[in-house]
């Protein structure tokens, strides 16, 4: 079984891994984030739910540093976070998966591991031309490692493929990885599962559940509540910005006001397998 290790300590501790207070983006005149406040419950599957345009994906962009915060705080651990820099929020152990770049997608599936954000000894001038010894060390374990997650994700067979010759499925396994390469302790998942057929969805709820259950705390935009009702463990709700709603599914669909905003005759319907 492939390993995640929980390797920082700052994001360890007792708490949620993640708390979110209050915090706004503005595209223009356009709130898309309007208030957001949560936390994100460690070592638990939390699903952010919402309608189309709600602000889950510029969410997930502030948390990860990809974009600036207007006002309000983020704290990972008992570290504020609030607008770092996003590769000092990627070694604290909070990475989130990309949509290939063109850039990536003229890359092999096995370059592509290779090239994954990390926290690496190679980053350092000392260690280049002082320490060449561990960089060779460091590049041999990061080989093995990518091999080991590409044969997890089913991916061993294509590591010569390009990425943009993926199937979107194939994509998504590739996206997913890399982000798993850097051995996060909280994944931020935009859609994982968005466009691909069942089999495949089936196939990444259980990567997903085999992350947790390796310590692993993910946080995912799904729009499919199927999905949500059968591997996450908490739900939050977001509408026009703002927290809507959080708890768990069966508390959500008590909630009058989450069913009329958003969930509606899905819910009450229930999960349909
Ligand atoms: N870079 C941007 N520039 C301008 N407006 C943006 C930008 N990103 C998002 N928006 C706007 O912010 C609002 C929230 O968008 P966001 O993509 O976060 O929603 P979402 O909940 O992820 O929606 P979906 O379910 O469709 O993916 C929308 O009105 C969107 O048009
Ligand atoms: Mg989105």
């Amino acid at each position: 079984m492939m390993t995640y290790q929980d390797t920082t300590t700052p994001a360890g501790g007792d708490g949620p891994i993640l708390r979110c207070e209050g915090i706004t983006k503005a595209f223009g005149g356009v709130n898309a984030v309007n208030g957001a406040t949560f936390d994100v419950p460690r070592n638990k599957i939390t699903a952010l739910i919402g309608p189309n345009g709600a602000g889950k994906t510029t969410v997930v962009n502030l948390l990860s540093g990809a974009m600036k915060i207007d006002s309000g705080k983020v704290q990972l651990g008992t570290t504020d976070i609030t607008n770092m820099e996003r590769y000092k929020i990627a070694r604290l152990g909070l990475m989130r998966t990309f949509q290939l770049s063109r850039e990536l997608g003229g890359l092999t599936v096995l370059e592509n591991l290779l090239v994954a954000p990390k926290v690496q000894a190679g980053e350092s001038l000392f260690n280049i031309f002082f320490r060449p010894r561990l960089l060779k060390r460091e590049e041999r374990q990061n080989l093995e490692r990518a091999v080991e997650i590409l044969r997890t994700y089913g991916l061993f067979d294509l590591r010569d493929n390009l990425a943009r010759e993926l199937s979107g499925g194939q994509k998504k396994l590739l996206e997913i990885s890399r982000g798993v390469m850097a051995s996060p302790s909280l994944f931020l998942l935009d859609e994982p599962m968005a466009g691909v057929n069942p089999a495949l969805i089936d196939k990444i709820g259980g990567y997903i559940l085999d992350m947790k259950a390796q310590g692993v705390t993910v946080l995912m935009i799904e729009h499919n509540l199927n999905v949500v009702e059968r591997i996450c463990d908490n739900v939050v709700v977001l509408a026009e910005g703002r927290t809507l709603a959080t708890g768990t599914m069966s508390e959500l669909r008590e909630n009058k006001e989450v069913v009329t905003a958003y969930l509606g005759e899905i819910i009450n319907a229930g999960p349909s397998h």
